[in-house]
C-alpha cells in the first residue's frame, strides 16, 4: 500500500483490507513499515510494549518468525512497528544490500500466507523501496480531493525504477479511491479526472467517507468488528472480494500456462 502523500487512506485500507480478507478465511500477514505504527495500534497492539518489531527485523539478525505477532485478529498475523523504525534509515546508510532486507527476511515465511499487505510510510524512502522490492504489486489509495493527482507521476516513476532495476515482477495492482463524499461534485470530478488521466487499473469499489472508519482505530479494531454494518465495513468487504477475485483469476491463468508447458 503506497502513496508518498500522507492522509490518503493507506493505513485505513491496509488494516481493513487485511481484516476483511481474514474474515473471508484467507491467511494474511500485515506488515507495518511506517514508524508511526498506526496500522499496529489500529489492530489493537500496544506500540510501546512490542518485543520484536520491523525495526528489529531490519537492524538485527532476528528472523521474521521471531518478530511476527500471531493471530492479532482472525486469520491475521502482524509484523508490528513503532517509532524505533524511524532510526532504521540512518542506521542502514552504507549497508550495501539495504533495499533487499525485507524481501530476504520474509522469504522463509511468505508461503505461510495467501496475502501479505505492507503499509508504507508517507515518503519514497528506503522503507518504501524495501516494500516495493519485497512485493509483487503496489496498491495506490487516492483520496478524492482536489490535489489527488499531485505526486502520482513521481510515485509511478519510483515504481518503474524498482521494476527495471531490482524487481521485474512488480506491478501496479491498481488505484483505490478513498474518502469519497457523494454529497460533493468534487469527489465525482476527481474520480472522473483520475480515470481519464491515469492509465492504471482502477478498483470498482470506492471507499466512502465514513466517520466509523476514522473512529475504529482508537478502539484498536478493524471496521468489520467495530461496526460491521457501516458503509465503511461494507465497502472494504467489497474491496476484499475484488482483490480475491483478481488474485484467484491470475492463479488460474498461471496454472493453465504451466499445464500448457
Ligand atoms: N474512508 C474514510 N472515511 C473517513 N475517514 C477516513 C477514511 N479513510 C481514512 N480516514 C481518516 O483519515 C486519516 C488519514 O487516513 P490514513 O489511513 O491514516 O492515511 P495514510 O495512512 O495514507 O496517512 C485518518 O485519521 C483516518 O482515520
Ligand atoms: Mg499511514
Amino acid at each position: 500500500m503506497a502513496n508518498q502523500k500522507g492522509g490518503v487512506g493507506k493505513t485505513t485500507t491496509t488494516i481493513n483490507l487485511a481484516a476483511c480478507l481474514g474474515e473471508k478465511g484467507r491467511s494474511v500477514l500485515m506488515i507495518d513499515a511506517d514508524p508511526q505504527g498506526n496500522a499496529t495500534s489500529g489492530l489493537g497492539l500496544n506500540k510501546n510494549e512490542l518485543e520484536n518489531t520491523v525495526y528489529d527485523l531490519f537492524i538485527s539478525d532476528k528472523s521474521a518468525e521471531e518478530c511476527i505477532v500471531k493471530d492479532v485478529i482472525k486469520n491475521v498475523d502482524v509484523l508490528a512497528s513503532n517509532v524505533n523504525l524511524a532510526g532504521a534509515e540512518l542506521e542502514l546508510i552504507g549497508y550495501e544490500k539495504r533495499e533487499f532486507i525485507l524481501k530476504e527476511k520474509i522469504e522463509e515465511i511468505k508461503d505461510n500466507y495467501e496475502y501479505i499487505i505492507i503499509d508504507c510510510p508517507p515518503s519514497l524512502n528506503v522503507l518504501t523501496v524495501n516494500a516495493m522490492v519485497a512485493a509483487t504489486s503496489v496498491l495506490v489509495p487516492i483520496q478524492c480531493e482536489y490535489y489527488a493527482l499531485e505526486g502520482l507521476s513521481q510515485l509511478v516513476h519510483t515504481i518503474n525504477l524498482v521494476k527495471q532495476r531490482i524487481n521485474p515482477k512488480l506491478n501496479i495492482e491498481g488505484v483505490v479511491f478513498t474518502m469519497y463524499d457523494a454529497r460533493t461534485n468534487l469527489s465525482l470530478e476527481v474520480v472522473e479526472n483520475v480515470k481519464n488521466n491515469l492509465k492504471q487499473n482502477i478498483y470498482k469499489t470506492i471507499i466512502p467517507r465514513n466517520v466509523k472508519l476514522a473512529e475504529a482505530p482508537s478502539h484498536g479494531l478493524p471496521i468489520c468488528s467495530y461496526d460491521p454494518k457501516s458503509s465503511g465495513a461494507e465497502s472494504y468487504r467489497l474491496l476484499a472480494e475484488e482483490v480475491i477475485n483478481k488474485a484467484e483469476l491470475i492463479e488460474v491463468k498461471e496454472i493453465k500456462e504451466r499445464k500448457r508447458k
